[in-house]
Parts: structure tokens; C-alpha cells; sequence
């Protein structure tokens, strides 16, 4: 399996298993069929309910033989309400206690949206607290000192533009290694990934496959359905393969890690050999094609009234005009 290097020499699994809306009763089944794949990479977060399975099945593969713990990597992300730097080791302590873990491979501050502590998913405005109260480089020397203690190996973000991002370098002691964020042939942000990778900022992709699977509220009627576009499926038959495979085999040629969701055994396998699929140049102009600047997670749930946190503020960008842009 490719990886994707850090600079103290770690190396990535550039393809990894998501678990975003993995379900309880289902997850735990589909970590272990994912390891036994040969998956290394799982990627995980607090807030999506499930590291606990993730754990039991991690510690089954381990005691099975099937895998060290030294040859996974796992991923896991600080939620916003520990954004206070007291709370952020705690966050961590709570994920590695949950995954059966002594310590990650990387955490990552999942947005920048800071919520009162005990805050899951936000209802009203009083929920949230303003940046300038917690700002990120307040969450991010607690990230940094977990970095310090040994506890993570490495540090990054999800969801980070890259005004946010400039305003962190400026002021951090420890790189951001990772950004974490919403990229398919329907949201490229190019120059956001030119940036990053520009700065030795490794790019992993969520939602390749358009994340389908998202709860109703989060969706949009009409919304485009990459798996389903045309030119990803005249692609998938030049190859012989399926359509999410040439999604996860157009993350890999842009040198991302990409992190395909499924609890099902024959789409996991289906997903990890995409690694076999080369994308030439034509293929790739024809997908640049497909740039719509479309976010299916859109972060206009965190948006309520009175508060700061519009997708305009998180993305640092009129989500609109980038839409009309690509039209
Ligand atoms: P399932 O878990 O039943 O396989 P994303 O990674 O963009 O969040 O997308 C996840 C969604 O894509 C889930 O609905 C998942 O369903 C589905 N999915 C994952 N892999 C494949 C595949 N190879 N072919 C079709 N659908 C897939």
C-alpha cells in the first residue's frame, strides 16, 4: 500500500477506512473485514459514536495476530466542545480509552467551531462560543502538547481553509501535518490542496463517494450524485472497474489519502483495490471538468441565529459564488 510521508519519517496508508455514520453493530464487524482486507488506516472521531466497537475490533485483530499495533494507523478527532486547551487532553484520554488505544497516530481538530463543553451536536445559539473566546491557537497548544507527551504522534486539522490555515502557521510551534477535507471531482478545491501540499501539509479526502449515506437534514433535494456521473462511469468502463473506484483512484493521483465509508465486506475490498488504478492525464482533465464547488457537508448546520459560525466564516469563501463560478 502507497503511503504519504511525515516529515519525522511516519508514513500514512494513503487509502483508509471511514467510519463517519458507520453504525454501532455494524462498525465493529466492518474494522476487522477492513484489517483483514489488508486496510491499515482507519479513521475515526469521538463524535461519531462508534470508537468504542472500533476498539474491540482493533484489539481482536491484535490479539488474533492479524496485525500490530505498530503497522495501523489510526486516526481519531477532537470534537468541538473540548476547544479549551484544559479540555483537549481529556477529549484525547476519552478516544484512547474508548479505541483500546495508548496513544494515535493522528488527531486532528475536526472544524473550527468551538461549543460549550458537553455540547455533542448544537441546538441553539447559546451552544456555541465565539472564536475569539477560544481561539484556535488556544485548542491547538493543547494539540501540540498531547504532540509533546508523546500521547499522538501527529497533529493536524479537518475542515481548515486555507485562511485559517495561514493564521495558524503564523503563530504555531508545531506544523499543522494534516488537513482534513471534503474532496471529490464535485469539490476540487484545487488551490486549496496546491496550498496545503505546497506546505507539507498532507490532504486527506472525506466523503470520495459523495457521502450518500448522510442523515436526511443534511441533505439537499436535487444534490449531484458523483457515483452517478457520467464521465466517472465512462471512465470505470475504459478500466473495467466500478465508478467509486475511479472516485478513490482520482484522490490517490492528486496524492491525497482518501478515506472511503463502508460496513459492507465486498465494497471494502472493492474500495481497497482501487490502489491498482492508474488515472491518466486525459482522465484527469476530463474530472477537472466536473468542478461544480458543491459541499455535501456544507457546515451550514452549525449556523443558528446570531452566531458567527456562517459557512461564508468557516470556509472563508461564498459557498454560492463558487458555485455560480463553476457553472
Ligand atoms: P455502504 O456503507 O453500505 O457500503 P463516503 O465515503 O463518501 O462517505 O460514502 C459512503 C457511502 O458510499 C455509503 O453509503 C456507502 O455505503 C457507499 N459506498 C461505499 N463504498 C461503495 C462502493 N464501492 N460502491 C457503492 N457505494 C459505496
Amino acid at each position: 500500500m502507497r503511503t504519504l510521508k511525515f516529515k519525522d519519517g511516519g508514513r500514512m496508508p494513503i487509502i483508509g477506512l471511514g467510519t463517519w455514520k458507520s453504525e454501532p453493530g455494524k462498525v465493529k464487524e466492518a474494522v476487522k473485514d477492513a484489517i483483514e482486507i489488508g486496510y491499515r488506516h482507519i479513521d475515526c472521531a469521538a463524535i461519531y459514536g462508534n470508537e468504542t466497537e472500533i476498539g474491540e475490533a482493533l484489539t481482536e485483530c491484535m490479539e488474533a495476530g492479524t496485525v500490530t499495533r505498530e503497522e495501523l494507523w489510526i486516526t481519531s478527532k477532537l470534537w468541538n466542545d473540548s476547544h479549551r486547551q484544559e479540555d483537549v487532553k481529556s477529549a484525547l484520554e476519552k478516544s484512547l480509552s474508548d479505541l483500546n488505544l495508548d496513544y494515535l497516530d493522528l488527531y486532528l481538530i475536526h472544524w473550527p467551531v468551538a461549543l460549550e463543553h458537553g455540547t455533542a451536536i448544537p441546538k441553539k445559539t447559546e451552544d456555541f462560543i465565539p472564536l475569539e473566546e477560544v481561539p484556535i491557537i488556544e485548542t491547538w497548544r493543547g494539540m501540540e502538547e498531547l504532540k509533546a507527551e508523546g500521547l499522538v504522534r501527529h497533529i493536524g486539522v479537518s475542515n481548515f481553509s486555507e485562511n485559517k490555515l495561514v493564521n495558524l502557521l503564523a503563530v504555531a510551534s508545531e506544523m499543522p501535518e494534516v488537513n482534513q477535507v471534503e474532496l471529490h471531482p464535485y469539490l476540487q478545491q484545487q488551490e486549496l490542496v496546491n496550498f496545503c501540499q505546497g506546505e507539507n501539509i498532507i490532504v486527506t479526502a472525506y466523503s470520495p463517494l459523495g457521502s450518500q449515506d448522510r442523515p436526511d437534514d443534511m441533505k439537499k433535494n436535487d444534490e449531484p450524485v458523483p457515483m452517478e456521473n457520467t464521465t466517472i462511469a465512462e471512465i470505470a468502463d475504459k478500466y473495467g472497474c466500478t465508478e467509486a473506484q475511479v472516485l478513490i483512484a482520482w484522490a490517490l493521483a492528486r496524492n491525497t489519502a482518501v478515506i472511503p465509508k463502508s460496513t459492507n465486506a465486498a465494497r471494502i475490498r472493492e474500495n481497497y483495490e482501487a490502489r491498482n488504478i492508474e488515472l491518466d492525464n486525459e482522465d484527469m482533465l476530463k474530472i477537472r471538468k466536473l468542478n461544480k464547488g458543491y459541499r455535501f457537508v456544507d457546515a451550514s448546520f452549525f449556523e443558528m441565529d446570531g452566531n458567527s459560525y456562517t459557512p461564508e466564516q468557516i470556509w472563508d469563501e461564498d459557498i454560492y459564488d463558487v458555485k455560480e463560478a463553476a457553472e
